[in-house]
């Protein structure tokens, strides 16, 4: 098969289309042709190596992609070849053929195409771990989303609008703010002119549930948002890793400030996941209220351009790479 292969760390020039072997199921894994990748901000660490793959991962990059059932590893039962899927990966997307855990595998939902299906699994499974199995998220609550443009935000906008919450997003410029807006968000705020906590206060008093991908550089501001037992959810550290808390402010507001990685999880964690995501969030899909957003499509081959382009910013939603 072909699959993107990285030289050696380095610039998205490291990335290239080469012949490799094919993957081979193990026992309770599914082997899928590969319709369609997506690119994940993790993958632009692991080129550069500082995001190397968990013990056992396929050492090619590629978080999720969609495809069709190839094969089945021994003891699979509850899939059968052709069928079309998505799936979660702990790596090994950027190719043609990849073999995954079978717990990991989704169906396509009715309402969306294969190739726009491989940018769902890792901010579903994300989204839905954090926002609703972690932190609780619920009908009348406020939530703040760091980062609504991005891959991320744009689904977890719609996810919280599907459950009745009200939405407040941050993003980086007026044009990026009013497509969150048309994606449901309720209030938005230019985090390159505002104050986030300013506006926030204004308009609500706060949040119950802060979605962070900035870490460190929000931390102290993210405590000032919550409400009374509000809760930050920390899943990237793009302001950086290390912080000062104000354990004082935290509880006096009785908050709760936690932090998690999907890919280094257990399988059966993952599987606990992909199993929720799929009973309470696939519906919605499927009814068509949550849909993959998708900022551009392009061939696997150019996946370099694709780091690039994610690199530079200004990407809405996803970019996704086509195998096929
Ligand atoms: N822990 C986990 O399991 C997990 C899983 C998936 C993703 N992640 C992490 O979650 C983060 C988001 O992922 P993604 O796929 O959505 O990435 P993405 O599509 O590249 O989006 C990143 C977003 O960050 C925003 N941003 C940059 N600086 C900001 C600031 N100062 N304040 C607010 N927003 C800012 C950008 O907004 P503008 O473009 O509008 O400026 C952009 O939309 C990444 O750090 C990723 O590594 C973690």
């Amino acid at each position: 098969m072909r699959a993107i292969m990285l030289r050696e760390p380095g610039p998205p020039e490291n990335l290239e289309l080469t012949e490799v072997p094919d993957p081979e199921p193990a026992p309770g894994e599914v082997l899928l042709d590969v319709a369609a990748t997506a690119v994940n901000r993790a993958d632009l660490l692991q080129r550069q190596g500082n995001y190397p793959p968990p013990p056992g991962a396929s050492e090619i990059l590629g978080l999720e992609c969609s495809g069709t059932v190839a094969a089945l590893g021994e003891d699979v039962t509850e899939w059968q070849l052709g069928d079309e899927v998505c799936a979660l990966l702990a790596g090994g997307g950027y190719a043609e053929k990849v073999a995954v855990p079978a717990g990991q595998l989704l169906p396509l939902p009715t309402e969306v195409e294969l190739h726009s299906a491989a940018g769902l699994p890792e901010v579903a499974c994300t989204v839905w771990s954090n926002l609703v199995m972690h932190a609780g998220l619920s009908e009348g609550d406020v939530l703040l989303v760091h980062g609504g443009a991005g891959g991320i935000g744009t689904h977890a906008i719609q996810v919280a609008k599907a459950l009745g919450a009200t939405v407040a997003v941050t993003a980086g410029s007026a044009e990026r703010l009013e497509r969150c807006k048309q994606l449901g968000a309720d209030i938005t705020i230019n985090y390159r002119e505002q104050d986030f906590v300013e506006e926030l206060k204004t308009a609500t008093g706060g949040a119950d549930v802060v979605f962070d991908n900035i870490g460190a550089k929000y931390l102290d501001r993210n405590i000032d948002v919550l409400r009374d037992s509000g809760h930050l959810v920390i899943i990237g550290m793009q302001g950086g890793m290390q912080g000062e808390l104000n354990i004082g402010k935290l509880l006096r507001k009785r908050g709760t400030v936690s932090a998690t990685a999907l890919r280094s999880r257990s399988l059966e964690s993952k599987a606990a996941i992909v199993a929720d995501v799929r009973t309470h969030l696939w519906p919605l899909l499927d009814q068509g209220t949550v849909l993959p957003v998708i900022d551009q499509v392009l061939p696997l081959g150019n996946a370099a351009q694709a780091h690039r382009t994610l690199d530079e910013g200004g990407v809405f939603g996803k970019i996704v790479l086509t195998a096929k």
